[in-house]
């Protein structure tokens, strides 16, 4: 399997690794796992006030190209308003590292990341 530059670099040099205490009432949190292979990827976000992504960071227990994935969402989210971000496409990650189709679903599985930490964060702000 051939990897892209990209993924490699984003493999390597990994954005925004770690985490947030997710009892913080600003953290938003986002735990998916992939049944096709079992990988587990964690988003969380860090939500001011206003509903803008102020901060994002993620563990991937999984290959090259769903850490990567992971790494460009908390890139790509920061700054954006939670519904931007739930507006992002797996099909704009997946065009962003040339990842091939037996490795789609690994961009699946950060964009299903972030649409659990908004609705995380949703179901604990709700009324
Ligand atoms: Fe997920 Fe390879 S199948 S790490
Ligand atoms: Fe399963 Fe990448 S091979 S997440």
């Amino acid at each position: 399997m051939a990897y892209s530059e990209k993924v490699i670099d984003h493999y390597e040099n990994p954005r925004n690794v770690g985490g947030f205490d997710k009892n913080d009432p600003s953290i938003a949190t986002g735990m998916v796992g992939a049944p096709a292979c079992g990988d587990v990827m964690k988003l969380q976000l860090k939500v001011n006030a206003q509903g803008i992504i102020e901060d994002a960071k993620f563990k991937t227990y999984g290959c090259g190209s769903a850490i990567a994935s992971s790494s460009l969402v908390t890139e790509w989210v920061k700054g954006k308003s939670l519904e931007e971000a739930g507006q992002l496409k797996n099909t704009q990650i997946a065009e962003e590292l040339a990842l091939p189709p037996v490795k789609i679903h690994c961009s699946i599985l950060a964009e299903d990341a972030i649409k659990a930490a908004i609705e995380d964060y949703k179901s604990r702000h709700a009324g």
